[in-house]
């Protein structure tokens, strides 16, 4: 089989987590208006499915482009552990400064993962509900 070619992976992984939607930027006035119920004082909870791409060549020993268990193991230390189960407002260094919505969740995962040593990390999907997701790969505009 040839060599060189690239193939992309796909994995999903989850956590449940609260937040607050709440902008320093904004009056108190305009939070509730942009943000309603989602700028509720104490904050409600998701579970977020996050699908994390990595791409590279397939490596000719083991046919793979890399171990899942690799890239399970950088996921669940750099994301997993620092996001389950927290108040992301609070827990999460990047989220006191910055609103954590899906938006922001998938650009801050998307920094912590393309560190991956094994391959490239092509993007980041974020899935707040069942009918929203949100995806970066790293562009800007
Ligand atoms: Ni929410």
């Amino acid at each position: 089989m040839k060599d060189g070619l690239k193939i992309e992976l796909g994995r999903r992984y989850r956590f449940s987590a609260s937040h607050r939607l709440h902008s320093g930027m904004l009056s108190e006035e305009e939070n509730r208006r942009v943000y309603g119920k989602c700028n509720n004082l104490l904050g409600h909870g998701h579970n977020y499915v996050v699908e994390v791409r990595v791409s590279g060549t397939v490596d000719p020993a083991t046919g793979m482009v890399a171990n899942l268990a690799d890239l399970d193991g950088f996921v669940e230390k750099e994301v997993i552990e620092p996001f389950d189960h927290k108040l992301l407002n609070e827990d999460v260094a990047a989220f006191r400064e910055h609103v954590p919505t899906t938006e922001h969740l998938c650009t801050e995962i998307y920094q912590r993962l393309k560190h991956f040593p094994k391959a490239k990390l092509e993007s980041v999907r974020v899935e707040e509900t069942s009918n929203n997701a949100f995806e970066y790969a790293g562009e800007e505009l």
